[in-house]
C-alpha cells in the first residue's frame, strides 16, 4: 500500500491506494474556510495550519482504510510546485514517516498526480490520450502517452483558468473558492446575456486576462445595483467564455497529436458546463478533481523510488526552473 501526502496549497491531503490503483482511504481537510476572509490562500497561514493538520489527517487516513503504519510500503508525497513553506510541511512528514519505518520514499510532481487522478480504480483511463489539466494553479495541454509522464502541447500565458473563476468571482462579490460559486450561479443566468471574449492565440496557448478585465468592465458600466441584480447572468456568460477556451483549444490539440481520447483533470474538470461540453471526454471523478492525496499516491506508482534513506536531503520546489 501507497501512503500519499499533499499539501501544497490550502488542502491537507492523505491517502492509502494499492499498487493497483484501488482508493482504500482519501482523506482531505480543506482549509478554505479559513482563507474565505481574505479572499485568497495566505501562505503563511497555510504552512501553519497543515503542521496542525498533517498528522491527524494520516491517522485518519489509516482508520478510514483500517491499515497500520506496518501496512504501507511507500510514502509518496508532492515536491512541488505549489506554496513553498506549505510543500515543506509535507515533505517533511513523508521523510519522517517513511525514515521511521525505513520504506522508500517517492516524490511527486503536483501536475502529474492530476493526471495520475485517471489511473485509479474502479474505472481507470489508459494513456495515450490528450489531457486538458486546468486549475487553480495551471492551465496545459498534455499529450500522455505513458502513466510515468507527458509533453506539454500549450499553457496559459497569463491566469490559469481557476485563478479566472477566482477572480470573476471575487469581482462578482462571490465566495472564495470562486469556481465552484460561479458554476452553481451560472445555473440560473443566460450565458449569452453577455458577450465575454474568448482569446485565441497562435498554437496552443490560452489567455485568461482578456475575459477578466470584460467582466471588471462590465460589471463597472452596470454599476453595483445593476451588476447585483444581474449576477447570474454576468456568471453564465463568464462561464461560457472560460468553457467555450478550454473546449476549442483541447479539441485542437487532440486533433494535432491525433488522439481520438481526450481526458479532463484539477479542480476546473469539476465545472459542469465543461463537463458538459466535451462529450465523450473522459473526467477525473469529482472527488479527485481538487486537490486530495490519492493522485499522488497514484503518480507514486509511476515515479522516482528513492531508497530508504537518500531521501533525507529532499527539496521542495514552488515551481519548476
Ligand atoms: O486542482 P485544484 O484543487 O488546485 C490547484 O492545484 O490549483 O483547483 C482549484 C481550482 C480553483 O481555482 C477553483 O475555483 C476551481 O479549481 N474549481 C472550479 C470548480 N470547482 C473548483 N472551477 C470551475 N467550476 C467548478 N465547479
Ligand atoms: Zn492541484
Amino acid at each position: 500500500m501507497i501512503l500519499g501526502l499533499e499539501t501544497s496549497c490550502d488542502e491537507t491531503a492523505a491517502a492509502l491506494v494499492t499498487g493497483s490503483g484501488e482508493i482504500r482511504a482519501n482523506v482531505v481537510s480543506s482549509q478554505a474556510d479559513l482563507h474565505a476572509r481574505y479572499g485568497g490562500v495566505v501562505p503563511e497561514v497555510a504552512s501553519r495550519r497543515h503542521l496542525e493538520l498533517v498528522a491527524p489527517v494520516v491517522r485518519e487516513a489509516l482508520g478510514e482504510a483500517g491499515a497500520t503504519l506496518d501496512d504501507v510500503d511507500t510514502v509518496a508525497v508532492t515536491q512541488g510546485p505549489g506554496l513553498v513553506g506549505a510543500l515543506l510541511v509535507g515533505v517533511s512528514a513523508a521523510k519522517a514517516l517513511a525514515w521511521a519505518r525505513g520504506l522508500p520514499l517517492v516524490p511527486v510532481d503536483h501536475l502529474h498526480g492530476h493526471v495520475a487522478s485517471l489511473y485509479l480504480g474502479p474505472d481507470p483511463v489508459e494513456p495515450p490520450f490528450l489531457c486538458l489539466l486546468a486549475s487553480g494553479g495551471h492551465t496545459l495541454l498534455l499529450d500522455v502517452r505513458e502513466h510515468a509522464g507527458y509533453t506539454v502541447l500549450g499553457t496559459s500565458i497569463d491566469d490559469a483558468a481557476g485563478e479566472a473563476f477566482d477572480k470573476g468571482a471575487r469581482l462578482l462579490g462571490l465566495g472564495y473558492p470562486g469556481g465552484r460559486e460561479i458554476d452553481r450561479l451560472a445555473r440560473d443566468g443566460d450565458p449569452e446575456a453577455f458577450s465575454f471574449p474568448v482569446a485565441r492565440l497562435d498554437g496552443l496557448d490560452f489567455s485568461f486576462s482578456g475575459v477578466k478585465t470584460a467582466l471588471l468592465y462590465a460589471v463597472r458600466d452596470l454599476g453595483h445595483e445593476r451588476a447585483e441584480e444581474r449576477k447570474a447572468d454576468l456568471a453564465a456568460s463568464y462561464q461560457r467564455a472560460i468553457v467555450r477556451a478550454l473546449v476549442e483549444r483541447t479539441r485542437a490539440a487532440a486533433e494535432a497529436v491525433g488522439h481520438d481520447r481526450i481526458a479532463v483533470v484539477g479542480g476546473v474538470a469539476a465545472n459542469s458546463e465543461l463537463r458538459e461540453s466535451l462529450p465523450g471526454g473522459r473526467f477525473a471523478p469529482l472527488a479527485l478533481c481538487t486537490d486530495n492525496a490519492a493522485m499522488i499516491a497514484s503518480a507514486g506508482r509511476y515515479g522516482r523510488r528513492l531508497p530508504y534513506p537518500r531521501y533525507l536531503d529532499l527539496d521542495a520546489y514552488a515551481s519548476r526552473a
